[in-house]
């Protein structure tokens, strides 16, 4: 698939591979086995490759669900025909609980008073998936604090557990660390199911843990960037993961002759130490290339035609 910037002059052209994606979902779902739901990660759209076109593979090869950063990503799954349950990670404002209701996203609550306007919009016991945190200290009740909190949300009328989810903390590979979010998470799960309410689905396990501890993986997983192909250099994995990045084509609009200055010299913003040629390439910041300084590098591979 090629995602294309149609302006003239700034023809610059990804191009992704979407037989990648679907293996990728496949190596995820042979890892998790065949009962277990995946939910697969297109927020950032999709990072960065196309949600609804990622979002159409990774259904298609074996995700049931698929998770999003916000409402207006999740109703452009929807407006792209995409009808399996889409979760809205953190984020599930009161203001956005008619919208999500009427195009049927699952949104994740943390707060009582977004809890009340998706009770109140919704006309019958809608399902809402609770975060906790575990390790990360980001958005989510504390583990130790959420028992109480899904009790009280569960006095709203027309709420209905649908999930509780979490996101894993482990950019580096430490058994105990993960043991330690599992315990926190399993012991909430515990909690809410012995006070009489089911948790249908127990969501923790995103791309570290999946690569390395099979014993998070609950009933369901949410899988992001490993489903692009994407991991860290020194991450040990034995999975074999397809690059979702084929190419990012751009063209030389300009070239001009620069010469090493003799007045600021040491300000200049990249190191000119003989008369050369300089190409410019229309792509920066707004393309999805990440900042660089002068004397960074790009790695480019240049095609005369
Ligand atoms: C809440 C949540 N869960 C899961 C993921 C997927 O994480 P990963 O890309 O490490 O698989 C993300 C991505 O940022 C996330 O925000």
């Amino acid at each position: 698939m090629v995602i294309s910037n149609s302006q003239p002059l700034r023809q610059n052209t990804l191009e992704v591979n979407l037989g990648a994606a679907a293996k990728n979902i496949q190596a995820v779902r042979n890892l998790v086995g065949p009962n277990r739901k995946i939910f697969a990660v297109v927020k950032a759209n999709g990072y960065g490759y196309g949600a609804a076109e990622m979002g159409s593979v990774f259904v298609k090869h074996g995700a049931d669900a698929l998770a999003v950063g916000n409402l207006s990503e999740g109703i452009r799954l929807r407006k792209h025909g995409i009808n399996v349950p889409i979760l809205v990670y953190p984020n599930s404002l009161p203001e956005a609980a008619k919208e999500t209701i009427v195009y049927g996203l699952l949104p994740v609550l943390v707060d009582l008073e977004s809890a009340q306007a998706y009770s109140n919009a919704a006309k019958s016991p809608y399902d809402v998936f609770v975060n906790i945190d575990v390790g990360y200290e980001r958005l989510g009740i504390p583990a130790e604090m959420a028992p109480d909190f899904i009790a009280e949300l569960l006095k709203l009328p027309n709420i209905r557990l649908g999930g509780i989810c979490a996101h894993g903390h482990a950019e580096r590979a430490d058994q105990a660390y993960v043991e330690w979010q599992l315990n926190r998470f399993v012991s909430v799960v515990d909690k809410v199911e012995k006070s009489g309410v089911k948790v249908p689905i127990r969501l923790l396990a995103a791309s570290p843990f999946i690569m390395n501890f099979p014993e998070t993986y609950l009933n369901a997983v949410d899988p992001g960037r490993m489903l692009y192909g994407i991991n860290y250099t020194d991450e040990e994995t034995s999975i074999s993961l397809k690059p979702v990045l084929k190419s990012l084509k751009t063209y030389v609009i300009a070239i001009k002759d620069v010469i090493p200055r003799k007045q600021f010299a040491e300000l200049v913003p990249f190191p000119i130490t003989r008369p050369m040629k300089l190409g410019m390439i229309p792509i920066g910041i707004a393309d999805g290339l990440t900042w660089l300084k002068g004397g960074e590098y790009l790695f480019v591979h240049i095609v005369y035609q």
